[in-house]
C-alpha cells in the first residue's frame, strides 16, 4: 500500500476519498487511481536521472488514459507511443508532438504518416524494411523524420518471459551487428535525420546488472559511430524498472537506477530518453470490484468477484501476483480463498490460496498494484462492458473513463444488411 492508498478507521482510502464511497457512486469494477502518486513516481525518477537533459516519455501502453496523461504532461513528460491510436491519445492529452517518441515492431505507412504530420520527436525504427518505409512517407509528404534506431543487445531482461524484449530470439529492435549499416542508410535518405540510439530489454527489471550491460553496449556502439565521425545526439534508454508487487519484495530503487545509468552514460554529452510505464503508474492505481458470492467448493472456497480477467489481465497472461484487500474494515480471522472473476475460463484467477478475512456478497476488495497494463490491457470479453476509471485528486475525484452501456457495445455491430432484411 502506499501512502496515497491507506485505511482511515479501518477503511481503504485513496488520498482523501473512501474508495467505498466510489463504488457507492459509481460501481465497480472501477479502476482508481490517484493524482499524488502518479506525480510522485514522475518526480522521483526525474530526481533520480540528476541535472542530465533528459527526456522522460512515459510509456503509453501502461496507462492510456487521457486524464492519466494529461496529468503527466502537467508534470513536462512526454510519450512513448506504439500504434496511431496512442499517438492520438497523447496528443488529445496536451503532449506536444516535440515531446513524442514512437516505437515498436509494426507501425503501418498510415501511422507513419500520422507520426510524421504531427511533428513528432522521434521515430524509434526497428527494422530496415521500417526505415525504407519511413523514408518514402518523408519524402511523399515532404516532411522530414528523426529517426533513432532501436538495437537488439542480445541481454533480455524482465519479470516473465513474455515481457523480456532484449533476447535475440524476440522481434524487438535489430542485431548490434547491423545497426552501423542501418544508421548510415538513415544518414544517406535526404528526408531522415539520424538523432540517435534506442534500447529497452524487457519489463519488471529488478536487477539493473543487465540494464546496466546492455546499456553498455549501446554506448560503445555511439563511440563507435562518434569515432567514424557519425555524432549520437539522443540514446533512448527505454523503460522496464520493476515495482513492488507484493509486500517486502524488493527491487532496485529509482535512486540506484540513476546512479547505473550515470555510470553507463559516463561523459556521454548528449539526450537521454526514458520510457518509464509501469514505475510510474502501476502502484498509482487499484482496481475496485465487489465480492458476488463466497462460494464453497469441495477442496477450497471461492470469492467469486464482478472484476474479471478481461478487466485484469496480468495474472491470466504472466502468472502475475497482485495483493488483495477488503475495502472495509477487516472483520473476523484471515482464511484461505481462491480469488476468481466471473469469467468462463479457469484461468480467471486473481489469486490461489490467499488468506482474506470472512468476505460476503456485496463486500468490496481492492486489487493492488492495477495502475499499470490494467485497464490499457481491458477486453470487453464475455460481452462485459470496460470497467470504468476514475481519478482522484485530494477530496476531489472525477470519473476519467464512464462504463459503456450495452446498449452502445451492441450499436457498434450493424447486423450483415442480409440477416437485417
Ligand atoms: C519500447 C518500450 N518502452 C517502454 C516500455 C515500458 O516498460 P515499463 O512499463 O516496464 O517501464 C515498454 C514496455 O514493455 C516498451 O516496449
Amino acid at each position: 500500500m502506499t501512502h496515497f492508498f491507506h485505511r482511515r478507521q479501518g477503511e481503504l482510502w485513496c488520498e482523501d476519498v473512501p474508495l467505498a464511497a466510489l463504488a457507492r457512486a459509481w460501481g465497480t469494477p472501477s479502476y482508481v487511481y490517484s493524482d499524488a502518486t502518479l506525480r510522485r513516481h514522475f518526480h522521483v525518477l526525474d530526481e533520480a536521472i540528476g541535472p542530465r537533459p533528459r527526456l522522460i516519455a512515459f510509456s503509453v501502453k501502461a496507462n492510456s488514459n487521457l486524464s492519466v496523461l494529461a496529468t503527466l504532461a502537467q508534470c513536462g513528460a512526454g510519450a512513448d507511443v506504439v500504434s496511431g491510436g496512442e499517438l492520438a491519445r497523447a496528443l488529445a492529452a496536451g503532449i506536444p508532438a516535440g515531446r513524442i517518441v514512437f516505437s515498436g515492431v509494426g507501425k503501418t505507412r498510415a501511422e507513419l504518416v500520422a507520426g510524421l504530420v504531427a511533428g513528432i520527436f522521434q521515430f524509434n525504427v526497428e527494422s530496415a524494411p521500417e526505415l525504407e518505409a519511413l523514408a518514402a512517407c518523408a519524402a511523399a509528404t515532404g516532411l522530414r523524420a528523426s529517426v533513432a534506431i532501436r538495437v537488439n543487445p542480445d541481454i533480455g531482461a524482465g519479470g516473465h518471459a513474455k515481457i523480456s524484449t532484449g533476447g535475440a530470439e524476440v522481434k524487438f529492435g535489430v542485431p548490434m551487428a547491423e545497426a552501423p549499416a542501418l544508421v548510415r542508410r538513415v544518414i544517406e535518405h535526404q528526408s531522415l535525420d539520424f538523432q540517435g540510439l534506442a534500447v529497452h530489454i524487457g519489463s519488471q527489471i529488478g536487477d539493473l546488472a543487465p540494464m546496466e550491460r546492455a546499456f553498455g553496449k549501446v554506448f560503445a556502439l555511439a563511440r563507435a559511430l562518434g569515432a567514424e565521425g557519425i555524432g549520437v545526439p539522443r540514446i533512448d534508454l527505454g523503460g522496464g524498472l520493476a515495482i513492488p508487487y507484493d509486500e517486502g519484495e524488493t527491487h532496485a530503487q529509482p535512486a540506484a537506477y540513476g546512479t547505473m545509468v550515470a555510470r553507463a552514460a559516463g561523459d556521454f554529452p548528449g539526450l537521454l530518453i526514458f520510457e518509464p510505464g509501469r514505475l510510474i503508474a502501476g502502484n498509482s492505481g487499484i482496481l475496485l470490484s465487489e465480492v458476488i458470492y463466497f462460494k464453497r467448493g469441495e477442496s477450497r472456497n471461492f470469492l467469486v468477484l464482478d472484476a474479471g480477467m478481461n478487466d485484469l489481465m496480468r495474472p491470466a497472461l504472466y502468472d502475475a501476483f497482485h495483493a488483495i484487500e477488503p475495502v472495509g474494515r477487516p472483520r473476523g480471522e484471515p482464511v484461505p480463498v481462491d480469488v476468481v472473476g466471473p469469467i468462463c475460463e479457469t484461468s480467471d484467477l486473481f489469486g490461489e490460496n490467499r488468506l482474506l478475512p470472512p468476505l460476503e456478497a456485496g463486500d468490496l476488495v481492492a486489487l493492488f498494484s492495477a495502475g499499470a497494463y490494467g485497464a490499457s490491457m481491458g477486453s470487453e470479453y464475455n460481452s462485459r462492458p470496460l470497467a470504468a476509471e476514475i481519478l482522484v485528486r485530494g477530496a476531489e475525484h472525477a470519473v476519467v473513463r464512464r462504463r459503456p452501456v450495452l446498449d452502445e457495445m451492441l450499436a457498434r455491430e450493424p447486423l450483415a444488411q442480409w440477416l437485417a432484411r
